[in-house]
């Protein structure tokens, strides 16, 4: 493992008894919503197995379980957010449907094309080598499989844009001080919000990578933004 994907699954590790808790303050509950409509998505495509990477502590995977005979897989470098996730899973009796692995996006151990769906909430700007990991996403989707990520994005419009400055700079960074082990991991991850890629640099990356029909849904006046492509 890379120094970098190193310190990214200590720093996940750190924060995983607090994530969920401080998600819901952060987002006000809102990534909750937003979660679902990745599973309203998948479900139209009648899946038989979705791999929900980075999965963290298991949200959406959990979310996704309600999907009739599909198979979840879950896969996170952190193994304390699993942990959180794991746990849940147990307490929902959901062991049937969904299996939660430790893993890489940059090096997945599946075989080619064998998911029907990849989601990723909020996973996709802590990976380290972006490119790599959307290559092994494509290598393992069936033909025609969708991808749909939940990812953080900016607000075009500027007074928005300013309120949301203020709630990142100032709102995070105090619940992250007062409630987390490790109030750097919020300030890492505003600062990350801002400089990835997001909107149409995001869908040109996409592109890249061969992906088509590409569509994207701004949430919150932008806050976030739901990606759909497919292989
Ligand atoms: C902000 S959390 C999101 C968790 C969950 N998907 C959610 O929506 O609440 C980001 C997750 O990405 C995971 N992650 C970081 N680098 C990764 C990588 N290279 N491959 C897969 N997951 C990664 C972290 O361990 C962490 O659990």
């Amino acid at each position: 493992m890379s120094k970098k994907n190193n310190d990214n699954k200590e720093m996940f590790d750190s924060i995983s008894k607090e994530y969920d808790f401080i998600n819901n303050l952060i987002t006000f509950g809102a990534h909750n919503k937003w979660k679902k409509k990745i599973v309203s998505i998948s479900k139209k495509t009648n899946p038989k197995k979705i791999l929900d990477l980075a999965t963290g502590t298991s949200d959406i995977a959990i979310e996704l379980s309600s999907i009739k005979n599909c198979k979840i897989i879950g896969v996170d470098p952190s193994s304390k957010m699993l942990e959180v996730g794991q746990k849940k899973i147990n307490n929902l009796n959901l062991n049937e449907n969904i299996l939660l692995e430790q893993g890489d996006a940059e090096k997945l151990k599946y075989n080619n094309e064998i998911f029907d769906v990849v989601t990723i909430g909020y996973g996709v700007r802590n990976f380290t080598n972006l490119k790599n990991s959307l290559k092994e996403i494509y290598r393992v989707l069936k033909k025609d499989g969708l991808l749909i990520i939940l990812e953080t994005s900016l607000p075009s419009n500027p007074l928005v844009r300013l309120i949301y400055n203020i709630h990142t700079k100032l709102y995070v960074r105090i619940v992250g001080k007062i409630f987390s082990n490790n109030p750097n991991a919020y300030g890492y991850l505003e600062s990350s919000a801002k400089t990835f890629p997001y909107g149409e640099d995001f869908i040109k990356i996409l592109r890249e990578i061969k992906f088509k029909d590409i569509r994207s849904e701004i949430k919150l006046f932008g806050a976030s933004t739901i990606y759909v492509a497919k292989k």
